[in-house]
């Protein structure tokens, strides 16, 4: 094989993590379609050029998103609250025009953050090509195109809508091997005054909290300030303002405009330092972390495996695609956690991708308990152990592997 090249730099592409064969993330399925599963290897790669963290080799977007996508963004109460407010602060950012400004969402999965938009009566579009969540979107009166995002739409867009004030995204900027087309895209869309804002996982978190499981097939790249820099400024672009976010374990909202349109804060230059600091420049850092997954994972097998013999029942807690990196590259199946609670209904009744371990309503968590859940929602973990009290008062106990495998 050739050897692989970065998305943004087109240098090589060093292989910095190996975490096997690995089924879809959010891939979740019957019996009848164990035998078709898809499988790919799953290795990252750095680039010390453009400093991108990413898949090296990643399923086709089509197999991955479509009218069957299994994540709906409203499960999560403490989402809605944190996209209500990510809504607020772009309505108040001072960045919009006065009159009769346009929203444009990317991966707007079932409006959960663009409802707080169309509520306010402002001119929005979202743009998500799995089409039931689009579906529910549209249903609650958010507009929604379903669609790939690409050069080609943001014309589309100017043609019909004219450009945007605002361009936003969450968790999805990530998901998105073209990336160099989305932002051509965001620069065809947005006015010259226009700013973009978009958040996702934190490549210095998941290094810091050996969150390995933000790897998964959906995440393309895990992104940094230095990465999301370089790439936009290949286009024209800057970076003016970072935010550091506490969801999904650790997230950066990145502030960007058109070259010069506005002063760069502070903020910008203090995360490029810190970023210098903790290495995230050094190959060696990435070769410290891939170390550190596979300590954690001889961790949690073994303590899998010693309660096992216990006689303890071990179920699993949210039916995450994170999940399905962490079964995978650990090889857990039902012989040591006997099924997943989700409150999904997509997802209840089918099996996890690649381990096959049943997925089972949250009524059946709360009405047989195990003796240990391990949480594989760990990013709401506040939102969970709140509503959770119940199972933890009857001596129930949880089992996290972020920043390092223990029980709580
Ligand atoms: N923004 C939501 C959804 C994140 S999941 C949240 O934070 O909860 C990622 C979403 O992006 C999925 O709904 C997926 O269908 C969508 N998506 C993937 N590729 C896309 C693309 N090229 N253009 C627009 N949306 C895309
Ligand atoms: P995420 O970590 O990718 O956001 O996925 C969270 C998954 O966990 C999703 O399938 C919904 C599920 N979930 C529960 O089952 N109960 C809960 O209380 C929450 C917050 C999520």
């Amino acid at each position: 094989m050739n050897k692989p090249l970065c998305r943004i730099s087109g240098q090589p592409l060093t292989k910095v993590v190996d975490l096997g064969r690995q089924p879809m993330g959010n891939g979740f399925l019957l019996p009848e379609q164990f035998s078709s599963e898809y499988f790919y290897p799953m290795e990252a790669g750095f680039c010390e050029t453009s400093m991108m963290f990413q898949l090296i080799e990643q399923p086709a977007p089509e197999q991955m998103f479509h009218e069957q996508y299994a994540f709906y963004s409203s499960t999560s109460r403490f989402m809605e609250q944190h996209f209500a407010e990510f809504a607020q602060q772009v309505m108040q950012s001072g960045y919009l025009a006065k009159s009769d400004p346009f929203v444009v969402e990317l991966g707007c999965n079932d409006g959960i953050m663009l409802k707080n938009f169309a509520q306010a009566g402002m001119r929005h579009l979202g743009i998500e090509p799995s089409r039931n969540v689009a579906e529910v979107a549209n249903a609650q009166g958010v507009r929604t195109l379903s669609e790939f995002f690409a050069e080609d739409v943001a014309e589309q867009i100017v043609r019909t809508d004219g450009q945007a004030d605002a361009f936003i995204a969450a968790n999805v900027m990530c998901h998105i091997p073209d990336i160099q087309g989305v932002v051509k895209g965001i620069r065809t869309l947005l006015k010259p005054t226009g700013v973009v804002m978009f958040e996702d996982p934190y490549l210095g978190d998941v290094i810091e909290k050996i969150s390995y499981d933000q790897i998964y097939d959906e995440h393309v790249f895990l992104f940094s300030a230095h990465s999301i820099q370089y790439l936009f400024n290949l286009h024209g672009m800057e970076l003016i303002d970072v935010q550091p976010q506490k969801t999904h374990g650790g997230s950066m909202r990145y502030v960007l405009a058109h070259a010069g349109a506005y002063p760069v804060k502070e903020t910008v230059a203090q995360l490029l330092q810190q970023e210098l600091s903790i290495g995230l420049h050094r190959l060696s850092s990435y070769q410290t972390f891939s170390k550190n997954v596979e300590q954690s994972r001889s961790d949690l097998v073994n303590l899998l495996r010693d309660l096992k013999s216990q006689g303890k029942r071990i179920a699993g807690y949210g039916a995450t695609s994170k999940s399905t990196t962490i079964l995978n590259y650990c090889g857990i199946g039902s012989e040591l956690i006997e099924y997943i609670s989700d409150t999904t209904p997509i997802k209840q009744g089918k099996f996890t991708p690649g381990v096959h371990i049943p997925v089972r309503p949250y009524e059946d968590f709360k009405a047989n308990p195990p003796d240990y859940a391990v949480l594989f929602a760990w990013n709401h973990a506040e939102e969970i152990m709140a509503k959770e009290k119940a199972f933890m008062d009857a001596g129930g106990r949880w089992i996290v592997h972020v920043p390092k495998v223990q029980v709580l």
